[in-house]
């Protein structure tokens, strides 16, 4: 049994889902559902869902030590989903290949330092993009450079809004992004 962990900064809507698809699966599960954030919403998700939560500091995320120590005990694979904080240098050495990201953009467009969230679809909309989607990539020391594994787009139309936007991407992450994974996780 495979075991998967999930950094989420916020809401954790991909964490739920993800969890969820594994749930009742015997290769891999959802484990930890590890954040930075002791206010984000996904702990009231792990806390519904009976799965573990651990709080590491912004600081503890940056220094790597505490983070990689326990990682390197409880990870199989590391699945960024919504995590809003660079990965420490040691912790993408320990685990290559192993940690995986999901951006709500077409990258390498859309990507970067400050391109998260709501951020992403409103340039997209004030770019009168006709398309965007999502990019599913290993992790290593920048913001949204990994090799990519996965890309799916969907069609902005003019009179979209950046919410309609991030609903659309939100649809493509949730029928993508377990599958994705289940894949990298089957050839571990
Ligand atoms: C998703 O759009 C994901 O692509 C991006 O952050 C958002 C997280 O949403 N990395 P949620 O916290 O999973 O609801």
């Amino acid at each position: 049994m495979k075991r998967i962990i999930v950094l989420a900064s916020g809401s954790g809507s991909n964490a739920e889902n993800i969890a969820n698809y594994f749930k009742d699966k015997t290769n891999a599960k959802v484990s930890y559902i590890l954040t930075n954030n002791a206010k984000a919403k996904v702990l009231d998700r792990a806390k519904r869902l009976e799965i573990s939560s651990k709080i590491f500091t912004k600081q503890e995320f940056a220094e790597g030590k505490n983070v990689l120590d326990f990682l390197k005990k409880e990870a199989d694979l590391i699945i960024l989903a919504g995590f809003l904080l660079k990965i420490s240098p040691e912790i993408v050495a320990a685990f290559p290949n192993k940690i995986i990201n999901i951006h709500p953009a077409l990258l390498p467009k859309y990507g970067g330092k400050g391109m998260y969230g709501m951020n992403v679809h409103n340039a997209v909309v004030e770019n009168k993009e006709q398309e965007t989607g999502i990019t599913i990539h290993y992790v290593n020391e920048n913001y949204d450079e990994g090799a990519i594994i996965f890309q799916e787009s969907v069609a902005v139309s003019p009179e979209d809004t950046p919410e309609i936007v991030a609903s659309k991407v939100h649809e493509l992450e949730y029928a993508f992004f377990p599958k994705v994974i289940e894949e990298i996780v089957n050839n571990l």
